[in-house]
């Protein structure tokens, strides 16, 4: 079962699409990291989810069903662009006012599960402009997990935040999926923080959606690599390249081969060809490098390019 499934989803304002036949596809209990550039769709396509905004055409599945179903509409919580807080009433107030205008049954009940959930059991009391950035932005969360929904999209929710706010922030997050069963979609810019967390990752590219894979298929298609070098560089790439199928020089002067291969044999090969290596280490290529690579069309990493995940998942 898939939490999202979105096929040849449009919206353009005023003629220009800001999303464009765009597919994705999000698993039950997935954390799935939404990235792209300013400008890419990730923010517009999150409004559609929400029903935020209507699409010129495409097909939304939120849990099997069509995104309109009253019944679905109900599990789906979202934060998108901001949490719309009142400075200067509390914590306990501004959510009192969401959960009335959600109807809630036991809103008291609710308030306090969801602030144990973001780790503000005992900031109820504080007004909301004392709150710190870390804080707005976790009772944001709060806002979007009153009602108890079964998916919540989060419109970057970790910028800006201080090490101790990114650290919070995932554990609430790997909190909500792990415990709570929450799927999560989370659009960021900040890579680096997002690979802590996210199971599954889709790249928007001009609304489009130019590649999906899991952390795990990220992970060992194609992230490691062997480093090294040598006095001579260019004939060392050159004999390499006689053996190897994928051999690049970076910027920091290595020379990486991304074949699955071990070290001593690199080693070996290259000391039967005279040549001596002055350093060699393995390495990887964290998500930020393999999306700069993604964006300037290089290939050194091979990556998944695909519209959606694999059948198995789908018929789960
Ligand atoms: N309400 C709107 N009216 C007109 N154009 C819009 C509107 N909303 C979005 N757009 C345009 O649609 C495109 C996609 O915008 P969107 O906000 O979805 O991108 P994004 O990926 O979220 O970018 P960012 O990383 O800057 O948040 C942009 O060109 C934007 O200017
Ligand atoms: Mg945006």
């Amino acid at each position: 079962m898939n939490a999202i499934e979105i096929r040849n989803l449009s919206k353009s304002f005023r003629g220009m699409y800001a999303v464009d036949n765009l597919n994705m596809t999000v698993p039950v209990g997935a954390i799935y990291g939404f990235i792209g550039e300013n400008g890419s769709g990730k923010s517009t396509t999150e409004k559609l989810i929400c029903g935020h905004l209507v699409p010129d055409g495409g097909e939304i599945k939120l849990f099997g069903r069509d995104y309109t179903d009253a019944g679905v509409r109900v599990r789906v919580g979202a934060l998108i662009e901001n949490a719309g807080c009142f400075p200067g009433s509390s914590v306990y107030q501004n959510l009192m006012m969401q959960a009335i205008n959600l109807n809630l049954e036991n809103p008291d009940e609710e308030i306090r599960r969801v602030l144990k959930i973001v780790r503000m059991e005992d900031s109820a009391k504080i007004k909301f402009k004392s709150c710190s950035l870390g804080m707005k932005q976790r009772i944001g969360i709060a806002m979007a997990l009153l009602g108890n929904p079964t998916l919540i999209v989060l419109d970057e929710p970790i910028n800006g935040l201080d090490a101790d706010g990114m650290r919070i922030m995932r554990e609430v997050l790997v909190d909500i999926t792990s415990n709570y069963g929450c799927t999560v979609v989370i659009s960021s810019h900040v890579l680096g923080e997002l690979e802590k967390i996210a199971t599954h990752y889709g790249i928007v590219r001009g609304g489009k959606m130019i590649a999906e894979m899991t952390a795990e298929e990220l992970e060992t298609s194609c992230r490691t690599y062997v480093a090294l070098q040598a006095k001579d560089m260019s004939r060392t790439k050159a004999i390499l390249s006689t053996k190897y199928s994928r051999v690049e020089e970076d910027e920091a002067g290595y020379i990486r081969v991304y074949d699955k291969v071990i070290p001593e044999d690199i080693v070996n090969y290259l000391y039967s060809n005279d040549i001596l290596i002055s350093e060699i280490k393995t390495d990887k290529i964290g998500l930020e490098e393999y999306y700069i690579n993604l964006m300037n069309g290089g290939n050194s990493c091979a990556p998944t390019r695909r519209s959606h995940f694999s059948s198995k998942n789908k018929e789960e």
